[in-house]
This record gives structure tokens, sequence and C-alpha cells, in this order.
């Protein structure tokens, strides 16, 4: 594990577009993992910005999500899916064939889960992006969640649904699914993610703590600002 600690929210969103941006043009057709929430944002501004520049082209990669509620209707502004056009792929100019997402409209979840994860095996992850919940959480694998977790439907943790204002479920990848990534990239920013971040870089790695588990990867880059790391 890489940590590396920058001042603030916007050196930490600059390093991150700086590495996706390094990686694309090093492999146009690089697989991204992409995240919600607030940690990435900034980072997706920068691509946007820099994409209008004409500085990167993102016409040949391809792109998963981690996570998105269900159920959830196709035209609902809280889905992520409504998060990822509006903040990004309606911005650059990726290919809508390109983009997988999962599908919090499915009848089927089961299916919905399977697929995805086939659909992952057969286009591997370059790089994923995450963030961490004041929990712990990657993605939405609460505590509780095993280190063979794949995609599924999950129960969201009471404290995720009294942030996120969702009273429901989840569909996420699972910690097994993430792992898998070649590379991972975890952002935390902010004080409210000090003790999440403590607790999954120095305590055992436990299901308590589902970010510990991205320790055993053997590319995993933590990213964090003064603030989220004020009790390392
Ligand atoms: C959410 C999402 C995660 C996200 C995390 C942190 O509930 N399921 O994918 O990384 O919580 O969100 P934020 O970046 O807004 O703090």
């Amino acid at each position: 594990m890489k940590i590396i600690k920058v001042k603030d929210y916007k050196e930490l969103s600059n390093m991150v577009s700086e590495i996706i941006i390094k990686e694309i043009r090093k492999k146009p057709n690089l697989t991204i993992g992409f995240a919600t929430g607030k940690s990435p944002l900034g980072a997706y501004k920068n691509l946007i910005r820099e994409h209008k520049k004409g500085k990167v082209d993102f016409s040949r990669i391809k792109t998963f999500n981690l996570d998105e509620y269900y159920p959830i209707n196709a035209d609902d502004k809280k889905s992520y899916r409504a998060y990822m056009f509006n903040n990004i792929f309606n911005k650059i100019n990726i290919k809508k064939d390109n983009i997988n997402l999962l599908d919090g409209t499915a009848k089927n979840f089961k299916k919905e889960c399977e697929d995805y994860e086939d659909k992952i095996k057969k286009n591997p992850i370059d790089l994923q992006i995450v963030g961490i919940g004041v929990n712990g959480h990657i993605g939405f694998n609460e505590p509780g969640s095993t280190i063979v977790s794949r995609t599924r439907l999950v129960d969201l943790a009471s404290e995720t649904i009294k942030r996120n204002k969702y009273l429901g479920k989840a569909l996420t990848m699972g910690i097994s699914t993430i792992l898998k990534s070649k590379r991972i990239i975890l952002l935390a920013s902010g004080k409210e993610k000090a003790r999440a971040v403590r607790d999954f870089i120095i305590g055992d790695i436990d299901k308590n703590i589902p970010a510990s588990f991205l320790r055993k990867s053997k590319n995993l880059i933590v990213i964090i600002d003064k603030e989220a790391g004020s009790l390392l």
C-alpha cells in the first residue's frame, strides 16, 4: 500500500485526475472503475476541463461503476446512473456502449449481479477509484461484508441510510470483485473520514472495516488530505 498525503481536496483531486489521464495516455482503451459520492467529484471536473482543452480522449475507455441503489426509478435524480451522466459522462467523449452500470431498475437482481461479474471478468478493471464511507464501507460493502463477497444485493447500514437519505437496498460490486482490479486508488478527504482512514490503515484486516480488505491488493494507492489523515 502506498499512502500519499496531500494538503487539501484540491490537491487530492488534481492528483487523481492526473493519474487517470496518464493511464489513459499509456493505454487508450483503459478499463476504469468509477465511484460516486463527493470524493471523486473534483477529479471528474478536472477530467472534463482537460478533455475540453483537447488533452485527453475518452473515446476508447470502458467503465464500470461500483454500486447503485436498488430499486430505483430510471429517472430518479438520486440514482448513481444520474450522478455519472450529470457529473461526467455527458461532458466527455465516452461511448455509451462502453459504460457499464448496475441497473437499479432490473427485475431480476440476481441475474443483473451475475451478468455484471461476468462482464468484469471479460474486461478486467485496470484502475478502480474508490471512496470510503465514514463507517469504513467501500462501494456499498457495509461492515460485515467478507473478502469473498461478489456483486450482490445488500442492505444498507443505518448510518448510510441516514447520510445518503435513501431508504432501500443497493447493488454493489463485492470486495473480491474490487480486489481483482489491477490497481486501486482510494481517496479520502475531510475530518469526517479521519476515523475510517485510521481504522482501515492501521487496524486489523477485518470485516468490520471493509476497506481494510483493500490492503490485500498488490497495487493500492491511498490518497488522503491533511484532515482525513489527522488521526494517523
Ligand atoms: C457512498 C457510496 C460509496 C462512496 C462513499 C463515500 O455511500 N456508496 O461508493 O464512496 O459512500 O461517499 P463520499 O465520497 O460522498 O463521502
